[in-house]
C-alpha cells in the first residue's frame, strides 16, 4: 500500500537525482489572474517563466500543487473524478529535448526504485498533427524505444493542452494511462474514450507554441518548454490497485468515517455511493478553499459560489444517505490532520474552517426542508399540467421554469446547480434562460436599492476588500509599535464586510489600548499614505525590512506593499491606492482566539 506522501517523497527524490530544484506550491486562489476562480495546475503561477523569463531556481524544477478543476464536478461520484486533487509537477525552461522528457517518465514510472509500474500496463498518447502543428513522430518514436506497446494518435481535442481562454503558452502533449485491463469497450477502444480502461496519471506538455489573444494563430515560441502534471491520487489509486480514488489514502479515511455514522452503507446503492463521494470530496475542496490564506468565505459571487455550491450540494447528499451534517466537522477535522501537514494555512485555519462550514450548514439545512417541498410542489405542478395538457393534445415538456428555479435559488438559498441535479434526477430540465433573465432583474434592483446606502453605489466587494486589506496592514503596523516586532500576524480573514485579524499577545487589550490602536491606523488614514507595489526578491524585502509571515511559502520573487512610511509587508494584495478610501476605522470586537493569541475584528465605515 502506497500513501499519498510516499508518492510525494518518491517524486521529490527522482527529480532532485536528476538535478531539479525543488520549487513551493502556491495558493489554491490564483493572484492576479483574472480568467480563472482557482489555481488549476501547477503551471499557473508559472506563466510568466513559460513565456521565457528567467526563474530564480533556474531552468529545471518540480513541485507539489493543490489545484481545484470544477468543469467535471457533474462527474464527482464516479471513480476518478475529483474537484480538488494535489498535482505533481516539474518543468523544463528549454533545458530538455522530448526525448530526455519521455525517457525521465518512463524511468519513473516503471522503475523498481520508483513506482515499478509494468510497462505492458501502459498507455501513452500523442498528438496526431492538424494544420496548428505537425504529427509528433518524435513523441511517438520515443515511447516505441522505451517498449511501450499501445502508443495512440490522438487528435487536438485530446492531445493539446493550453490554459483555459486558449491563450497563453500552448502546445501538444503526451499522455499517459494505466491500462487497468478491462476489456476493450470496442474496435476503436482507446484512452479517448472514457469506458474506464485508461486511466490517466501523467501529461508532458510540450510547450513549443504561444497564443497572443483569443482566437489568434499559435506562433512558435522562442525557448520552448516541458510542463508535466502528474495526479497524484489517481496514481496512488493505481498503485494501490484501488477501485476508485475513494479506496486509498487519506479520502477512504473520510468514506469509512461516514459509512461508521450514515444510515446508508457505502455502495449499498448506486446513489449512495456517489453521495458518500460527493460529500468526501465537496468537503475536502471546501477545507482547501477555507483554509486558504485569502480567507473566502460562502458567498454568491466568484470563489465564495462555488465553495457554497460544494458545501450545500454535500449537504444534500447527506441527506441522501442519512447522515447527520454536524459530522461535516470532524471530516473538516480529518482533513486538518492530513492535509495540514503539507500546507500550514490550513493548519492555521482549522477554526476558521469549522466555523465557516458551521455556519453555512446552519443556514442551508433550515431553508431545505421547506425548500425540497417547493421543489415537490414545482414537479407536481408540471405534472398536472401535462395531464390537463393531455386531454387537449397540448405537448408539455418536462421542464422546470426559469422562475420557478430563481424561486428556490432566492428564498431557499438552491443554487442553479443543485436544483438542475435534482430536476435531471427526476427527469427534468430546467430552462437555464430565463432563470439567467431573472437572476439579472434581480441584480438590477439590488443594485439601485443599495445604491443609496453605500459609498459609490454598488458595493464592489473586491474594492471593499482591498480597502480592509490596507486596513489590516495599519493595524499590524500599530500593534507591532504599540507591543514590539515580535507581534505577528496569526490569521487573517476578510470578507467585503469587515476585517478579521489574529495575532500573538498574552493578554486582553484594554479600553484604552484599543483605542490608542484605532487612533493610530484613523491617524494613518487622514495623512492620505499613498500605498505603493513593488516586486522583488524575497533578500531584497527582506533587507528592506519588509515584514512577512509565512516567508518559507513564497517564491524567490514576492510583492512587497508600502504605505507611506508606516507600514512594509510582502502580500499579494490588492490594497487600497491611498489610505484616504479607508474612511474610517472602527474595532467592534476584541476577543481571544485561541492560547495566546488574540483576534480583533474591525470595520471601515
Ligand atoms: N499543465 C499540464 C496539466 O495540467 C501538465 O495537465
Amino acid at each position: 500500500m502506497k500513501t499519498d506522501r510516499e508518492l510525494k517523497e518518491l517524486w521529490f527524490k527522482f527529480f532532485e537525482k536528476h538535478g531539479f530544484k525543488k520549487i513551493p506550491g502556491y495558493s489554491i486562489i490564483p493572484e492576479n489572474d483574472p480568467t480563472v476562480l482557482f489555481t488549476t495546475a501547477g503551471m499557473h503561477p508559472l506563466v510568466p517563466y513559460l513565456l521565457g523569463e528567467p526563474h530564480p531556481y533556474g531552468d529545471k524544477i518540480f513541485d507539489v500543487q493543490r489545484c481545484i478543476r470544477t468543469n467535471d464536478i457533474d462527474e464527482v461520484g464516479d471513480a476518478s473524478h475529483l474537484t480538488l486533487f494535489e498535482m505533481l509537477g516539474n518543468w523544463t525552461l528549454g533545458a530538455c529535448d522530448k526525448k530526455t522528457m519521455i525517457k525521465l517518465s518512463f524511468e519513473f514510472l516503471t522503475s523498481k526504485e520508483y513506482l515499478g509500474l509494468p510497462k505492458e500496463r501502459l498507455a501513452v498518447s500523442v498528438f496526431a498533427g492538424d494544420e496548428t502543428a505537425p504529427r509528433d513522430e518524435e513523441a511517438y518514436n520515443a515511447w516505441k524505444e522505451c517498449g511501450i506497446d499501445q502508443v495512440f494518435y490522438l487528435p487536438k481535442e485530446n492531445n493539446w493542452w493550453a490554459l483555459g481562454g486558449g491563450v497563453g503558452p500552448c502546445g501538444p502533449d503526451t499522455e499517459m494511462f494505466y491500462d487497468t485491463g478491462k476489456p476493450k469497450c470496442s474496435e476503436n477502444c482507446s484512452p479517448a474514450c472514457d469506458c474506464g480502461k485508461y486511466l490517466e496519471i501523467w501529461n508532458d506538455v510540450f510547450m513549443q507554441y504561444y497564443v497572443k489573444k483569443p482566437g489568434a494563430k499559435a506562433e512558435k515560441l522562442a525557448r520552448p518548454n516541458i510542463d508535466t502534471g502528474m495526479g497524484l491520487e489517481r496514481t496512488v489509486t493505481v498503485l494501490n490497485g484501488a477501485e476508485s480514488v475513494y479506496d486509498s489514502g487519506c479520502l477512504k479515511k473520510v468514506i469509512d468515517f461516514i459509512s461508521d455514522k450514515a444510515k446508508l452503507g457505502y455502495k449499498e446503492t448506486a446513489q449512495a455511493t456517489r453521495a458518500y463521494r460527493i460529500i468526501t470530496d465537496h468537503l475536502r475542496s471546501s477545507v482547501f478553499i477555507l483554509g486558504d490564506e485569502r480567507g473566502v468565505v460562502p458567498s454568491n459571487i466568484g470563489q465564495g459560489y462555488i465553495l457554497r455550491r460544494f458545501i450545500r450540494r454535500a449537504i444534500n447528499c447527506a441527506r441522501n444517505i442519512g447522515l447527520d451534517c454536524k459530522y461535516f466537522l470532524d471530516i473538516a477535522d480529518i482533513y486538518v490532520d492530513e492535509y495540514g501537514k503539507d500546507y500550514e494555512d490550513i493548519a492555521a485555519h482549522r477554526e476558521f474552517i469549522k466555523e465557516e462550514l458551521e455556519k453555512e450548514i446552519e443556514k442551508f439545512s433550515k431553508a431545505l426542508e421547506e425548500g425540497h417541498k417547493e421543489f415537490e410542489k414545482v414537479i407536481a405542478g408540471v405534472e398536472k399540467h401535462k395531464e390537463f395538457a393531455a386531454k387537449t393534445g397540448e405537448k408539455v415538456e418536462n421542464k422546470l421554469s426559469g422562475k420557478a428555479v430563481f424561486r428556490l435559488y432566492d428564498t431557499f438559498g438552491f443554487p442553479f446547480e443543485l436544483t438542475k441535479e435534482l430536476a435531471e434526477e427526476r427527469g427534468y430540465s430546467v430552462d437555464k434562460a430565463e432563470f439567467d433573465e431573472k437572476f439579472k432583474e434581480h441584480q438590477e434592483k439590488s443594485r439601485v436599492a443599495s445604491a443609496g446606502t453605500f459609498k459609490g453605489g454598488l458595493a464592489d466587494s473586491s474594492k471593499q476588500s482591498a480597502r480592509l486589506h490596507t486596513a489590516t496592514h495599519l493595524l499590524l503596523a500599530g500593534l507591532q509599535k504599540m507591543y514590539g516586532k515580535q507581534v505577528m500576524q496569526k490569521g487573517s480573514n476578510i470578507t467585503p464586510e469587515r476585517l478579521r485579524f489574529d495575532f500573538n499577545l498574552d493578554h486582553k487589550m484594554s479600553k484604552e489600548e484599543l483605542d490608542k490602536i484605532e487612533k493610530f491606523v484613523n491617524d494613518a488614514i487622514a495623512r492620505k499614505l499613498p500605498v505603493t507595489c513593488e516586486i522583488m526578491s524575497l533578500e531584497e524585502a527582506k533587507k528592506q525590512g519588509a515584514h512577512g509571515t509565512f516567508t518559507n511559502k513564497y517564491g524567490q520573487e514576492v510583492k512587497v506593499y508600502t504605505i507611506g512610511d508606516v507600514s512594509k509587508e510582502i502580500c499579494g494584495g490588492p490594497h487600497a491606492e491611498n489610505t484616504e478610501e479607508l474612511h474610517h476605522f472602527k474595532i467592534i470586537k476584541e476577543e481571544s482566539s485561541s492560547s495566546g493569541i488574540r483576534r480583533i475584528k474591525a470595520i471601515l465605515d
